[in-house]
């Protein structure tokens, strides 16, 4: 079996639900305090012990590509005024990761994205990471323990959480093959965005993390547009069900739809909670709010 060694994060969506803020900068650049969010979808994938990194990205994301090059100037202007710790940390971001760049030229959906990382992947199962779900772990990142379920299982992998149904509409849910509360557990349908909970035939919803098999990419060739006339990966992973077995895995750490603005404030509240440097003023400000 092939070990999984890269990592592809779609980038080229237009951020339509963060406007006027994503007419400049794109949503993946949005911070968390101060480091953009995309930052941690990358870390995420190296702690699981990913190296290569493919992001898709559209013509309006040059700034993605400046943050993870080396910035020659700003290191330079560091040092010489004594800031050696600070130009390193800038340095790390550039090292952290061989991350390359290729532009999905029209926006057709998550699908044909995932299409651009054909010659990347080159044969090999690949991690998917979507930048809208910030997943914050202690020790195991999601994308590793969805390397550990592909390991053990050789099927497709889709990260997943139980979530309450007025929120099923928002995902793709999965359809369990049998009954089961087990963390890792096979899916044998998948319904993308049921309009109605009556709908959806679980409330297991895929948030933002998959291990893909080669054979999605010839899938993926003949996948006629779906929901919201976007190729949709949902599709396609339905059609490689019969190809090969599909697993839900259950992650463990707290997940964040940064894509939702109380999502993006939740995360920026809790990420600021965990910082030395912010917690206990932080701390106090909301509890001078909710007296
Ligand atoms: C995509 C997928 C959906 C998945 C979601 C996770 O939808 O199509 O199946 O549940 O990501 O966040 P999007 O949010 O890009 O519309």
């Amino acid at each position: 079996m092939n070990k999984v060694t890269k990592a592809v994060i779609p980038a080229a969506g237009l951020g339509t639900r963060f406007l006027p803020v994503t007419k400049a900068l794109p949503k993946e650049m949005l911070p968390i305090i101060d480091i953009p969010n995309i930052h941690f979808i990358v870390e995420e994938a190296v702690k699981a012990g990913i190296k290569d990194i493919l992001i898709i990205v559209s013509s309006t994301k040059e700034s993605i590509e400046d943050y993870f090059d080396v910035n020659y100037e700003l290191e330079s202007r560091l040092r010489k005024s004594g800031k050696d710790k600070e130009a390193d940390e800038m340095r790390k971001i550039a090292e952290m990761a061989n991350v390359m760049f290729i532009r999905q030229r029209e926006p057709k959906g998550l699908g044909d994205a995932i299409l651009y990382a054909k010659s990347f992947a080159n044969g090999e199962p690949f991690a998917v990471l979507l930048g809208d779900d910030l997943i914050d772990f202690d020790e195991a990142p999601a994308i590793g323990e969805l390397i550990d379920a592909y390991e053990k299982t050789g099927g497709t992998i889709l990260g997943c959480k139980r979530v309450p149904q007025h929120l099923l509409k928002k995902y793709g849910v999965v359809k369990p093959k049998d009954k089961s509360d087990a963390a890792l557990f096979e899916v044998c349908d998948m319904v993308e965005k049921p309009k109605d909970p009556s709908l959806a035939p679980s409330d297991v919803a895929v948030l933002g993390r998959y291990i893909l098999p080669p054979e999605i990419f010839d899938v993926l060739e003949t996948t006629a547009p779906g929901v919201g006339g976007e190729i949709q990966l949902t599709d396609a992973i339905k059609a490689s069900m019969e190809l090969r077995p599909c697993y839900s895995c259950i992650f463990t750490g707290t997940r964040y739809d940064i894509g939702d603005k109380f999502g993006y404030i939740k995360a920026i509240i809790d990420y600021a909670l965990k910082r030395e440097d912010l917690k206990d003023e932080v701390l106090a400000y909301l509890k001078e709010k909710t007296k």
